[in-house]
């Protein structure tokens, strides 16, 4: 469990069709494998309806987005510690025809959870989006620790990398992107990490007793697209944010006087200067409302089937 910053709902619905279009991958390569197991899985359980756990469902884009893809009896538990965001979930769920609950609880209580929920038997699917570089190692090790004893399938989906380009590069634009992975990494969480630290905890398929298949599912965005123009500008803008207070953080943290940065050198978060992150988003944002600048946001979704 780790100390957060709350996510605002605006955020979550402005990522939401680049979201959406980053699981084309999903659809193809990890959905129908995922399909076939829990419905084998619930017809020899008897036809018990599949228990599905979002994690991190904030307004429930994720159940929104993958109930009518499961052609399956499902039931679902829409698990997030923001009850704030909870309560927006009748609205946005609205029209879908699927049972489900919220659960205001912590990622970390999901064993608890599961325990209270689950029937004898029941087929479970554990799935969540843009959560797991937000947990911390020792959440993901429990669940991973759970997946496996409960022998339960899990779709773990659109987990940040830590890569990213923009076109047309800029030359601040990897030293941006080396302070935002620093500062994801706060408080002790995964950042980047989120999806090797999930497979070194499930052992990778190797040796342990699951499956894991790992894909890559980038945002693709083009400013000359309004929609995309949009979320773009915001990601501008909150990444300068962060970027700007790790600057900081560096900063106070250098027990050295400060130094002028070698502009000669090849530019790293330390670099960086506040001055140079305002100029970073200055720049970008000009293109970005010029129509002019696409991004790749590096994202992975990650499918964990029981072993056979
Ligand atoms: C980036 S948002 C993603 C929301 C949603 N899955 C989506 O794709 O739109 C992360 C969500 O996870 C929730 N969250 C983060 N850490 C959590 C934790 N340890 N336990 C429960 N919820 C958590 C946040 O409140 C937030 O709603």
């Amino acid at each position: 469990m780790t100390q957060l910053d709350p996510i605002s709902s605006d955020w979550l619905a402005l990522r939401e069709h680049a979201d959406d279009r980053a699981r084309t991958v999903t659809t193809t390569d990890l959905l129908p494998p995922l399909v076939r197991s829990l419905d084998a899985e619930a017809t020899s359980a008897g036809g018990v309806p599949v228990l599905c756990i979002d994690l991190g469902t904030g307004t429930g884009a994720n159940p929104r987005w993958l109930m009518p893809r499961l052609p399956l009896a499902q039931t679902w538990l829409l698990v997030d510690h923001d009850e704030a965001l909870l309560t927006e979930l009748r609205e946005r769920l609205s029209g879908l025809n699927v049972p489900w609950e919220p659960v205001a609880s912590d990622v970390a209580h999901l064993g608890a959870v599961l325990a209270m929920h689950r029937q004898p038997g029941q087929p479970v699917l554990v799935t969540c989006a843009a959560l797991l570089d937000l947990l911390d190692s020792a959440t993901v090790e429990d669940l991973a620790a759970i997946l496996r004893d409960a022998g339960a399938h899990g779709l773990f989906s659109l987990t940040v990398d830590g890569t990213g380009t923009l076109d047309p590069a800029g030359p601040l634009d990897d030293a941006v992107q080396a302070a935002f992975n620093d500062h994801q990494q706060r408080h002790g969480h995964l950042g980047p990490d989120g999806v090797p630290a999930l497979q070194r905890a499930l052992g990778d398929g190797v040796t342990s007793t699951v499956h894991v298949t790992v894909r890559q599912t980038d945002w693709q965005v083009d400013a000359a697209d309004p929609a995309d123009r949009a979320l773009i500008e915001r990601l501008l803008r909150d990444r300068a944010a962060a970027v700007a207070e790790q600057v900081r953080r560096d900063g106070t943290d250098l027990t050295e006087e400060p130094q002028e940065p070698d502009r000669t050198a090849p530019t790293t978060s330390a670099a960086l200067t506040p001055q140079d992150v305002e100029a970073w988003r200055d720049d970008r944002l000009v293109a970005a409302r010029d129509g002019a600048l696409r991004l790749r946001v590096g994202h992975r979704d990650v499918l964990v089937m029981p072993s056979a």
